[in-house]
């Protein structure tokens, strides 16, 4: 097997690998970097992101703003150090980016431009029309290709981590076009891997979005937090689930059900507002858990409009008229046209709720290390405790970088007069990696297909692990689950040849995300509350005696796993009312 001996490997080249790698190059230029995705850098998620990336920049606004912001729409789970460190750092990092050239959209005076964004209080999201993510990932990859010590190891799939010593010290990882399996000795190791979004079956994420670095942390005994608050964005094309970003109501854009009514009035965020004018932090600027709720309300009433997709309630963006539009959500208007055949400047669109993000992840700390020395994580496959139980729309792109660059400088931190490697040790485990793809192959008598118990995961998750949730349906969530990862162990590979073998990478695919479901179902089946993204029908209410605390799974091999709990850090706002009525101005 190849060895390649380098000092941090990075996995994921989305923005916080690219971020991480970035920093290291930076502040060591001494190190060797190798950044392995399975991806081409540009075609990783960040890609997709829309609307823009939260920082203070206004002379109205403050760092005070955005930390009460966060922490109530996070409905009170997220740690406040972590939040507090975060607001400081949003500006500086959106600043850096724009002097690697990231355009973002200007006022007429020439000063950056911010839009208003759900559950924020302030306008704070600064954007680049509907196109940040693709600019910001753009900015990171162009900014990378600078440093001779990033190498970088575009389409390796990455299977598992080396840990030796009670330390990481590296992965092995498969180059996609040949499938040879190489080992990567390093001191240390970022995952940046995204989220999981794809374990259910309609969600606004890439296919590539299936928690391959949360399942490899979690495999290597490190716990999985908070995996079972997911969220639902309210604006997603019916029939892809391609998102409609929040800036379309950020520039005005409003919510109406079967009857022409904005009904959001109807859920705690009216009162009605005029046309044209969002109001912060009500009507359709509420947080995405409750607008999302209030859908599934809507729904159960018989309010929603029955389209060729299915239930809907309608987007209505007539008014902004095409200039707008043009100028500030030109993405939208393509994604209406090209996916439904609808003109966003002469007719309203229908959509509906649909899953967008993890707020759990891979357990960090705020300098994103994790409980295994060597090994940290940043942006969505981590879970740093910024975001709560619900995160807040354009946080999370600036999450990644934050934590990237925290990332980056915990693992420069660590590499410091580290012991030796036991390198034969790492190789045998390195084998070992490699066994467990050559045993796929080798199996002739699997009798399950990948699709299939695909499928069957997604229909469980998208039937009891929704935006309602009750005890009966979690149960049979979990039963389901852990029935599907003992039948995933005779699970069927078609296709044995070596060459981007797509059914290959497919299988193991699905074996990350049954872990990532596990650990899902079983924290949400022992949250017997209501806080931010998880809703039970059954415990309606917050319970902060004895939920204000982040679940942590633990992986139990064959078994489904365990469930503790750590306290949340409060600093300086203890739980309180989340208000989004307007009545708080
Ligand atoms: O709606 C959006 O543009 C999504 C932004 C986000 O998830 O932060």
């Amino acid at each position: 097997m190849e060895l390649i001996t380098t000092d941090v490997a990075i996995v994921g080249a989305g923005g916080a690998g690219l971020r991480a790698a970035i920093a290291l190059a930076q502040s060591a230029p001494a190190l060797r970097i190798a950044l392995i995705s399975k991806v081409y850098p540009m075609r990783s998620h960040t890609c997709a992101a829309e609307g823009g990336a939260a920082g203070v920049v206004k002379p109205d606004d403050s760092f005070d703003m955005h930390f009460d912001d966060t922490v109530g729409g996070g409905d009170w789970l997220s740690d406040q150090d972590c939040v507090e460190y975060f607001v400081r750092e949003a500006p500086k990092e959106l600043t850096q980016l724009e002097h690697w050239g990231c355009p973002w959209n200007r006022e007429a005076d020439g000063s950056v431009a911010v839009r208003p964004f759900g559950g924020m209080k302030k306008q704070r999201t600064w954007f680049a029309a509907d196109k940040s993510g693709f600019h910001i990932l753009h900015t990171l990859f162009q900014t990378t290709l600078q440093f001779p010590s990033i190498t970088r190891f575009d389409e390796y799939y990455a299977l598992d981590l080396l840990v030796d010593d009670g330390r990481c010290q590296g992965l092995t990882a498969m180059e996609m076009r040949s499938g040879m399996v190489k080992q990567f000795n390093a001191g240390a190791v970022i995952i940046a891997g995204g989220g999981a979004g794809r374990i259910f079956p309609f969600s606004t994420n890439g296919a590539i979005k299936t928690g391959d670095g949360m399942a490899m942390a979690y495999r290597a005994g490190v716990p999985l937090k908070d995996m079972e608050f997911v969220q639902y964005h309210p604006t997603g094309l019916p029939n892809t689930g391609s998102l409609l970003t929040e800036a379309c109501r950020g520039e005005g854009g409003v919510l109406v059900n079967k009857n022409g009514r904005r009904y959001l009035q109807d859920y705690g965020m009216g009162p009605e507002t005029p046309l044209g004018k969002p109001e912060l932090k009500t009507m359709e600027l509420g947080p995405r858990d409750r607008v999302s709720q209030a859908y599934w309300h809507e729904l159960q009433k018989g309010n929603t409009v029955s389209t060729q997709w299915g239930e809907c309630v309608m987007l209505d963006m007539r008014h902004l008229g095409e200039k707008t539009i043009n100028e500030r959500l030109p993405l939208v208007r393509e994604l209406a046209i090209a996916y439904l055949g609808v003109d966003i400047v002469t007719d309203a669109v229908p959509i509906r709720p649909v899953v967008h993000y993890m707020m759990g992840g891979i357990s960090t700390n705020t300098q994103a290390a994790t409980t295994l020395p060597g090994l940290f994580a940043a942006g969505e496959c981590a879970c740093v405790s910024l975001n709560g139980a619900n995160r807040l729309g354009s946080n999370s792109l600036v999450e990644l970088l934050v934590f990237g660059k925290s990332a980056a400088m915990s693992a420069i931190a660590h590499l410091q007069g580290l012991p030796a490697a036991n390198t034969a040790a790492l190789e045998a485990q390195a084998k070992e990696s490699q066994a467990r793809i050559r045993a796929l192959f080798s199996c002739t008598d699997g009798t399950e297909s990948m699709s299939g118990l695909r499928k069957e995961m997604m229909d469980t998750m998208e039937k009891n692990a929704g935006i309602y949730r009750t005890e009966a349906g979690l149960q049979e969530a979990v039963d389901k689950i852990q029935q599907l990862r003992q039948r995933y162990q005779n699970v069927v590979l078609n296709d044995k040849s070596n060459v981007f073998n797509t059914d290959l990478f497919q299988v193991l695919e699905l074996g990350s995300m049954l872990e990532c479901a596990s650990a899902l179902t079983v924290g949400a089946l022992a949250r017997r509350e209501s806080r931010g993204a998880h809703q039970r029908l059954d415990f309606v209410d917050r319970d902060d005696q004895n939920y204000l605390r982040h679940s942590m799974a633990h992986y139990q091999g064959q078994k489904m796993p365990t469930v503790d709990y750590l306290d949340v850090v409060i600093t300086k706002s203890p739980p309180g009312v989340r208000d989004y009525s307007g009545a708080h101005k």
